[in-house]
C-alpha cells in the first residue's frame, strides 16, 4: 500500500462519502415524499408543474429513499465495520470514493430521467436503461472493493455481519439485472405474467436481499458494542442468515396473489411468507437476548436507540407481512394504503432507522471527533419515531377504510372525502420526518467538515 493510500485509510473517506450521500438524499427524498403527499391532499395544487406531478414525484421519492438514502447509509457502515471485523484495511479508498461519486451521479441521473418522463414504468424498476447500467456498475464496484478486502483479511473467522453485508451486495448486483430485464434496453420488461413474476422476484428482493441483510449486518455489529455485551449466540446468527437466504428468495409472488400466476408459485410464496417468521425471530431473539438487561445503555446511546427501535419495527413488519400474504387477509389489504403503511414500516421504520443509527455510530469513529450535536441527533430520533409511528397508524386506518369499502362494493370516489383528513395527517407527520432529515443533514455536515470539538 503506498503512503497516500495508507493515510486515506486512517480517516475512512469512503465511509464519509457514503455517509454524506445518505444524509443528503434522505433530505431530498423526504422532500419528494412531501410533494407526493401534497398531491394526494390537493391534486390541483401544483397541477401544471409536470416535472414533479404525482406520477413522477412518487417514483423519485421511492428510488431516492431506496438507492439514495437507505442503501448508501448502510453501505457507509459496512465500509467501516467490514475491514475492522477482518482486521485489515479496505482494499482501496480511492475506488471507494470514486464509487460514492459515481453512485451520486447515478441516483441524480435517475431523478432527472424520471422527472423528464423517462421511465420504464415498472414499480421499483422505474429507472431508465442507461441508469440501470450505472446502478449495476455502482454495485459491482462495491462488490469488488469488499471482496478484495475479504481476500486480504487477517481474521479467519467471518462474523455474521460480513455474511449479511457481502450477500446483500453480491445478490443485488445479480437480481437487479434480472428484475430490470437488463438485456432488453428498449422496454426493460418481458411480456405479461412472466414479467410480473420476474419484477416481483426482484422487487421483494430489494427489501429482503438488500435492505434487510445490510440493516441486520449493522445491527449485529453496533448493538453488542454499544451495550458492551457479547453476542448471545453465533450459531443462531448463522441459522438466521441461511434461513433468510433460503426463504426470502421465494416470496416475491405474494405481491401477485390476485393475478393469474400459476397456483403452485402462489402457494410457495404464501408458505415461505409464513416461514419468514423463522429468519426474523431467530435474529430478533438473538439480538434481544444479547441486549437483555441493557435498556439503560440503549437509552443512553444514540446509535443503539435508533437500531433497537429498528428491531422493533422489524418485528412488526414481519408479523404484518406474514399476515398480508394470507389470501383471506389480502382480499382487504391489497391495492390500498395498508400496503403503503407496511412499506414505510419496513423500508423506513426498520431499514432506514437502522441506517440512521449506523451513521451515528460510525461518525465519531471516522472523524475522530464527537458528534457535532447529540441534542440534534436525539431530536431527530424523536421526530422520526413520532413520524413513522404516526404513518403506520394513519396509513393502516386508511387502508382498512379503502379495503372494506371496495370489498363491500362501494364506488371509489365515495371513499375519498372520508380519507382526506387522514391524508392531511400523513402529510403533517411527514413534515416531522422531513424536518428530522434536514436537521440530520446539518448535524452530519457539521460533524464531518466543520467540527471544532476536541479530537477523541
Ligand atoms: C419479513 C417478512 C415480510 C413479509 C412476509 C412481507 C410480506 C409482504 C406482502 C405479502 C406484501 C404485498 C402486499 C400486497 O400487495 O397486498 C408486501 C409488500 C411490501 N413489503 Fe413486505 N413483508 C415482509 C417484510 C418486509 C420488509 C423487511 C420490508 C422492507 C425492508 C418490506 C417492504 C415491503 C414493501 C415496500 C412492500 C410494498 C410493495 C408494493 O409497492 O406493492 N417488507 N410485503
Ligand atoms: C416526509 C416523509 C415522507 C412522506 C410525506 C412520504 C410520502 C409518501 C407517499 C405520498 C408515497 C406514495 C404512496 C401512494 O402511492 O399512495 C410514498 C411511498 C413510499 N415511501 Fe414514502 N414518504 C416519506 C418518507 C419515506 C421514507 C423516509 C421512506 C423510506 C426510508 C419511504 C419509503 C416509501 C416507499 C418504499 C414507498 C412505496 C410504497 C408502496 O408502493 O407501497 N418514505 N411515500
Amino acid at each position: 500500500m503506498d503512503r497516500m493510500e495508507e493515510s486515506l485509510q486512517n480517516n475512512n473517506p469512503t465511509a464519509k462519502a457514503f455517509t454524506l450521500t445518505s444524509a443528503a438524499w434522505f433530505a431530498l427524498a423526504t422532500s419528494f415524499g412531501m410533494i407526493a403527499a401534497g398531491y394526494l391532499i390537493a391534486p390541483d395544487f401544483m397541477a401544471n408543474i409536470e416535472f414533479i406531478h404525482f406520477g413522477r414525484a412518487r417514483p423519485m421519492h421511492v428510488n431516492a429513499v431506496l438507492f439514495g438514502f437507505v442503501t448508501p447509509g448502510l453501505l457507509a457502515a459496512a465500509f467501516y465495520f467490514i475491514p475492522r471485523l477482518l482486521r485489515t484495511e479496505l482494499y482501496s479508498h480511492k475506488l471507494g470514493v470514486f464509487n460514492a461519486i459515481f453512485w451520486n451521479i447515478t441516483v441524480l441521473s435517475g431523478m432527472i430521467g424520471i422527472s423528464f418522463g423517462y421511465t420504464q414504468g415498472r414499480e421499483y424498476a422505474e429507472l431508465p436503461w442507461p441508469v440501470d447500467i450505472m446502478v449495476v456498475i455502482s454495485f459491482t464496484l462495491v462488490v469488488i472493493n469488499l471482496l478484495l478486502t475479504v481476500r486480504n483479511r487477517v481474521e479467519p473467522i467471518l462474523y455474521v455481519s460480513i455474511w449479511y453485508g457481502m450477500a446483500a451486495v453480491i445478490l443485488t448486483a445479480c437480481t437487479y439485472c434480472i428484475g430490470n430485464v437488463i438485456w432488453k434496453p428498449d422496454t426493460g420488461a418481458l411480456v405479461g405474467i412472466p414479467d410480473a413474476i420476474l419484477l416481483w422476484f426482484y422487487g421483494h428482493n430489494i427489501f429482503g436481499l438488500l435492505l434487510t441483510p445490510l440493516a441486520l449486518a449493522a445491527a449485529y455489529y453496533v448493538l453488542p458494542i454499544e451495550t458492551r455485551s457479547p453476542l448471545y449466540s453465533h450459531t443462531l446468527s448463522l441459522i438466521g442468515f441461511w434461513s433468510l437466504i433460503v426463504v426470502y428468495t421465494h416470496i416475491g409472488t405474494h405481491h401477485l396473489l390476485q393475478v393469474p400466476v400459476p397456483t403452485w408459485l402462489k402457494t410457495i410464496s404464501i408458505v415461505d411468507s409464513i416461514a419468514m417468521v423463522i429468519p426474523v425471530m431467530v435474529v430478533l431473539i438473538n439480538l434481544w437476548l444479547t441486549v437483555k438487561g441493557k435498556l439503560g445503555a440503549i437509552h443512553a446511546s444514540i446509535p443503539a436507540k435508533f437500531i433497537f427501535t429498528g428491531t422493533i419495527f422489524y418485528f412488526f413488519v414481519n408479523i404484518q407481512g406474514s399476515m398480508m400474504a394470507l389470501p383471506v387477509v389480502q382480499r382487504i389489504t391489497h391495492f390500498n394504503n395498508w400496503v403503503v403503511g407496511h412499506a414505510h414500516i419496513g423500508v423506513f421504520g426498520f431499514a432506514g432507522v437502522t441506517a440512521l443509527g449506523a451513521l451515528y455510530f460510525i461518525l465519531p469513529r471516522i472523524t475522530n471527533k464527537p458528534l457535532y450535536s447529540k441534542f440534534l441527533a436525539d431530536l431527530q430520533y424523536w421526530l422520526v419515531l413520532i413520524g413513522i409511528t404516526g404513518f403506520a397508524i394513519v396509513l393502516t386506518i386508511v387502508g382498512l377504510i379503502q379495503g372494506n369499502a371496495w370489498y363491500n362494493g362501494e364506488t371509489l370516489y365515495r371513499t375519498l372525502p372520508e380519507i382526506q383528513p387522514y391524508y392531511v395527517l400523513r402529510a403533517s407527520l411527514g413534515a416531522f420526518i422531513m424536518i428530522g432529515a434536514y436537521l440530520g443533514l446539518y448535524n452530519i455536515i457539521r460533524t464531518l467538515y466543520f467540527n471544532r470539538g476536541a479530537s477523541t
